[in-house]
């Protein structure tokens, strides 16, 4: 099972997914982390299941002097994106395509990781942390973030594309997010290697614009793509109107702003 990926997406859904979820989640989620942890002025950097590098190139802003700031990811498509938008700035940034439960980092490497929103995807979780400490240095601190519950607006996404599309497009549209057992999680991470203690539950908005064609995008920019596109463009219109009147309640104006919580787990490895 290792090096399956459970958050695939194509290289149009990856270049939205960058465009349109990273602003309206992704980006503000690694700056409320980053303002919640104690931050050395410098690191050795590892962001596991980087996506496009979110969180890699905020970690970057933040860090003095010249860092070594390594993102993996078993999507190309992703890794892609991310060698195009990283900063030209002092640090030096890898990129590299490759499973959490292997990656090619000699032991030791890193001495501060994160994790944002990929440990539910992996296949073997366990696997995977014990490969995440195998790479860290001795009390090198690992920061990871699973969602903590079921947002609303996916409770509505889910419950439109179960009505118009299919049980397993409504499914995977909320697959993210079902994975909420923090004692769960904190086990595995500690079983890894780590001194876990509970974990912070970080209050989130997700933003955007209230119009069906951004939330049409954002649909696109997961592994439901390819079954929404087939549905064609008419149907696939309908469907994002009805998303956008079942979260009118949510509007600011020309905006969603839909809260979504998700754990911070702060470990320290043994
Ligand atoms: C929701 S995205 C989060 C990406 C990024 N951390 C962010 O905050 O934007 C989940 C990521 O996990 C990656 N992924 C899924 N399974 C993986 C695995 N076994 N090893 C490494 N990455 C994996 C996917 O390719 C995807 O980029």
């Amino acid at each position: 099972m290792s090096g399956e990926n459970q958050f695939g997406l194509s290289s149009s859904a990856a270049s939205d997914y960058e465009a349109k979820s990273v602003p309206a989640i992704f980006g503000p989620m690694a700056e409320a982390m980053l303002d919640a942890i104690d931050l050395p002025d410098t690191a050795t950097v590892l962001d596991v299941a980087c996506g496009t590098g979110v969180v890699a190139r905020a970690v970057g802003n933040r860090l003095a002097g010249s860092c070594r700031i390594v993102g993996a990811d078993l999507n190309p498509a992703m890794i892609d994106i991310a060698r195009q938008n990283h900063s030209t700035g002092p640090h030096n940034f890898e990129w590299s395509v490759a499973p959490a439960e292997r990656m090619p980092f000699e032991s030791g490497s890193f001495d501060l990781v994160f994790c944002q929103q990929g440990l539910q995807f992996f296949p073997d979780k366990p696997a995977a942390v014990h490969e995440i400490r195998r790479v860290m240095t001795d009390r090198g601190r690992l920061f990871l973030t699973c969602w903590a519950a079921i947002p609303p607006f996916f409770e509505v996404v889910s419950a439109t594309l179960k009505q118009h599309v299919s049980v397993e497009t409504a499914a995977t549209a909320i697959r993210p997010f079902i994975w909420t057992d923090a004692e769960l999680i904190g086990g595995i991470i500690e079983a890894g290697g780590f001194d876990v203690p509970p974990p912070q539950i970080v209050p989130l908005m997700r933003r955007l614009p209230a119009t069906a064609s951004a939330i049409r995008t954002g649909l696109l920019a997961t592994p439901n793509e390819a079954a929404l596109r087939a549905l064609g463009n008419d149907v696939l219109d309908r469907i994002a109107a009805e998303i956008l009147d079942g979260v009118e309640n949510y509007r600011e104006g020309d905006s969603l702003a839909m809260p979504q919580q998700t754990y911070l787990f702060s470990c320290t490895a043994r």
